[in-house]
């Protein structure tokens, strides 16, 4: 199918088309390859069709998500975001690759990512507007947690490619953005990557500015240590990777980790420990703390949206950053890692600590990006089946299959109705 020869008049047919396209994921290595011999004018054509296929490629996700949260007005404007960027993009399908297209079209992108600046928070509000309205099933639940990790993940996808277009091309626009963002640094950056990150820097950067917010609220802070391969060590260790990707997981892991530390230890508080190792696949980064860990029962809870044991932020504190508490924190935190194919693990001894571990690909050939893809595959998550349970019931819901089996026939798994 050739993209050029074909004229579509409406928005619904161009979203359509473009979703049946795959999106092409790229790894690091590409990233970097592209961003040192490509020209503006080859990352404009590459784009004009990836970012249509991975915007349409969400949108139909969108349209299959529960009737009545696509009612919910926040809901609505992320939607209405979503149709002017795409219309905005395609808009330049047929154009000639000429300087002031060009130049056209990179402003366009930074236009598109302000507008999408609020989405997350946005679409947040959306889901809590229809938890507030209605009561929402597990079924349904579990769409929407299926659904927010794919459109988040699109989301990080969307601004990867629009940052490295701005940055390595907009010229006086793109070096603006970039002194903002701590990115235009030593001019070894390709675009928003970092062929030299240095993990340390990265964790103390990460660790003093949630120690700034730790002290606010609990008036102390817990130490770092700072090991490598398990000995004490403070060597830059460099690797390939995009720093506020990197950044972002860190600083919400020290939030989370000074919170359950400080809430357990008024006095003294211990250090958090953070161990780098740079292994041949993998490159992982583990912070252990002392802040009396996480139960078991909750444990399948930590990565859902809006899981929490803080108290909600007040709105009337909206200019400050809270330390916790809207529970998206870990959620959005390993989409960064899945992101380049790696991962955020949390492993936990109630009663006194927990360990958690960034993987990341040490080889930037390897940091391929994750995509959701559309298909027949993913639009049958959103049709919610009632799901009977295939294993009994767990011990701490305190059911007893006895008495469910004869007060409800539906809740029988089905190994009990084979006669086990
Ligand atoms: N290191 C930790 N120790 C104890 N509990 C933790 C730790 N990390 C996360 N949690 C639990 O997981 C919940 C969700 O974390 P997160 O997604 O970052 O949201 P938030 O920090 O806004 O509550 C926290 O509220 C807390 O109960
Ligand atoms: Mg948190």
């Amino acid at each position: 199918m050739r993209l050029a020869g074909t004229i579509f008049t409406n928005v619904t047919k161009m979203l359509d088309f473009y979703s049946q396209f795959n999106p092409s994921p790229l790894s690091i290595k590409q990233f970097i390859d592209f961003g040192l011999n490509a020209c503006e004018r080859k990352s404009f054509l590459f784009l004009r069709k990836e970012l249509p296929v991975r915007l349409a490629n969400i949108m139909k996700e969108i349209a299959l998500l529960p009737e009545n949260l696509l009612r919910m007005p926040s809901v609505g404007m992320v939607n209405q975001w979503y149709e002017r960027s795409f219309e905005e993009i395609i808009q330049f399908e047929k154009m000639e690759p000429e300087q002031p297209v060009l130049t056209q079209f990179c402003e366009r992108l930074i236009h598109i990512r302000n507008r999408h600046a609020d989405v997350v928070q946005t679409m947040a509000q959306g889901v809590l507007e229809l938890k507030e309205s209605h009561e929402v099933d597990p079924g349904t639940e579990n769409s929407i947690q299926y659904f927010l990790d794919r459109f988040y993940m699109s989301r990080i996808s969307i601004r990867m490619l629009i940052n490295q277009h701005t940055l390595l091309f907009g010229e006086q626009i793109g070096a603006k953005q970039a002194s903002v963002n701590g990115m235009g640094n030593g001019g070894r950056h390709i675009g928003s990557i970092d062929p030299a990150c240095d993990v340390v820097a990265v964790v103390r950067d990460a660790y003093e500015n949630a120690r700034f917010l730790c002290d606010r609220y609990y008036l102390a802070s817990p130490e770092l240590e700072l090991l490598q391969n398990g000995v004490s060590s403070d060597r830059p260790m460099p690797i390939v990777y995009v720093p506020s990707h990197l950044y972002h997981m860190l600083f919400e892991l020290f939030k989370n980790a000074m919170r359950a530390v400080m809430e357990t230890h008024e006095n003294a508080p211990p250090p958090i420990q953070v161990n780098l190792v740079n292994g041949k696949e993998d490159v992982s980064v583990k912070m252990s703390d002392r802040g009396g860990g996480i139960p078991r029962s909750v444990s399948d809870l930590l990565f859902k949206y809006m899981y929490s044991t803080a108290p909600q932020p007040s709105k009337s504190d909206s200019h400050t950053v809270p330390l916790a508490g809207y529970g998206y924190g870990l959620p959005i935190s390993r989409l960064y890692a899945r992101y380049f194919h790696g991962d955020l693990v949390l492993m936990s001894c109630e009663g006194y600590g927990t360990d958690a571990v960034i993987y990341l690909k040490a080889l930037s050939n390897e940091a391929n990006e994750l995509l959701p893809v559309f298909n027949r595959t993913s639009s049958k998550f959103y049709r919610p089946v009632p799901t009977l349970a295939d294993w009994s019931a767990s011990l701490n819901t305190g059911s007893n299959s006895q008495c469910t089996r004869t007060k409800n026939r539906e809740k029988l798994s089905p190994s009990i109705s084979h006669g086990l």
